[in-house]
């Protein structure tokens, strides 16, 4: 059982993604899995570049991305992978710049343009989304995250498999807020929730972990 997490932070030790991947990897490790975490800023890679390559009908091979940079090799161990767990904080509520251009390589090569649309992915996996963002939980659907995760925890769930979406809400941005111009926040609820509540969204990862490792991950919102 291989298991591989991605980092789309660009803070890659530490901070509040890769803390949680890193919680999901032990928890994978604890039973048995082989796991890996590729730091996705450590990468020079692009997005698609809308070559089509994968989808010419004479292509010499299924799923392959075209594209020769970084994200070769890595996309080429996901062929050996058992399931797949993608960090990634909220940036202007969506993923990232480096994870949505880790999807569109991951994901298009493996699409066919079928009725309906099918994955070329040769296995079924699980696979899940881990989100870290400011905004409080209950401010989700008012600013309508809740559709930026749905779409792409189906968009993994059709190319791969089952995929679960773990969230980390009003995360702590800052060690100390009092460095930065941040009136926005309440700086003393962010410092208990880091101490209080981020230890639990750990023990959450750490959970996945052993449900992707386990084969039995849920389907959770
Ligand atoms: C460029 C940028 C854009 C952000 N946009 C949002 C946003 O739209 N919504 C949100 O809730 N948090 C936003 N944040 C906050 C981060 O999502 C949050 O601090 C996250 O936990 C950071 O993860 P990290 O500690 O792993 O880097 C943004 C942060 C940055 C740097």
């Amino acid at each position: 059982m291989k298991i591989m997490a991605f980092n789309g932070s660009p803070r890659k030790k530490n901070w509040n993604t890769v803390t949680l991947l890193e919680h999901a990897l032990q928890g994978a490790a604890s039973v048995g899995a082989e796991t890996e975490l590729v730091q996705l800023y450590d990468l020079d890679f692009s997005g698609c570049i809308s070559c089509f390559s994968c989808k010419k009908r004479n292509r010499k091979a299924d799923g392959v991305c075209a594209v020769q940079d970084d994200l070769t090799d890595v996309l080429d161990r996901v062929r050996q992978a058992d399931a797949l767990i993608i960090g990634s904080p909220v940036y202007y509520g969506c993923e990232s710049a480096a994870t949505r251009a880790l999807l569109e390589r991951l994901c298009f090569p493996y699409l066919v343009y079928a009725k309906p649309p099918r994955s070329l992915f040769p296995r079924r996996i699980n696979t899940a989304m881990v989100y870290t963002m400011n905004v409080p939980e209950g401010m989700i659907p008012t600013v309508g995250y809740d559709h930026v995760f749905a779409r792409t925890k189906m968009t993994l769930a059709m190319h791969f498999g089952a995929c679960e979406v773990l969230l980390a809400t009003d995360t702590r941005q800052y060690t100390d807020y009092d460095r930065y111009e941040a009136d926005l926040f309440d700086k003393q609820a962010k410092y208990a929730r880091h101490a209080e509540v981020f230890p639990e969204d750990c023990r959450r990862a750490h959970a996945l972990g052993v449900r992707l490792a386990a084969g039995t991950a849920a389907e959770q919102a």
